[in-house]
């Protein structure tokens, strides 16, 4: 079933010169990239972002993170990409992420874990109509 999923490539990867990188594995894997821009986003943006996060204790220095420089938001489209896209980024914290995968080969760190994708088709929806209105 072919699907879209919002996928965020985090500020650690953009300061990082990974965005190259990242896109490649997307690319090469056949998904294709419906839209794509970078954005700062503020702590409003954020917090819409991550609304089921926002009363967690690890939610304020999140958002610190994904408001502390720009990230490349962007919308990939392909047969199952929601699943798919979760597969290539791998468990959520980098160290224990397995290799392969772009958080458990490029990253060492439970919060500046690179890449974001959506969890859900309702989620992608959501997500979606936040980041890309227009779409
Ligand atoms: P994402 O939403 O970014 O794709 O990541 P995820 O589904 O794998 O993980 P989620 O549970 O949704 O957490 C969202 C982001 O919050 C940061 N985080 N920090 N205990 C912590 O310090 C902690 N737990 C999560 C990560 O940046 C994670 O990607
Ligand atoms: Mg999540």
């Amino acid at each position: 079933m072919t699907q879209r999923t919002l996928v965020l490539i985090k500020p650690d990867a953009v300061r990082r010169g990974l965005v190259g990188s990242v896109l490649t594995r997307f690319e090469a894997k056949g998904l294709s990239i419906v839209a794509m821009e970078q954005r700062h986003i503020d702590a409003a943006q954020a917090d819409a972002h991550y609304a089921e996060h926002v009363e967690r204790d690890f939610y304020p220095p999140l958002r610190d993170f994904v408001t502390s420089g720009p990230m490349v938001a962007l919308v990939l489209e392909g047969d199952e990409a929601i699943e798919v896209v979760r597969g290539l980024n791998g468990a959520t914290d980098g160290r224990k992420a397995a290799p392969g995968t772009i958080r458990g080969d490029l990253s060492l760190s439970n919060r500046e874990n690179l890449v974001h994708g959506s969890d859900s088709p309702e989620s992608a929806k959501r997500e979606i109509a936040l980041w890309f209105p227009n779409l």
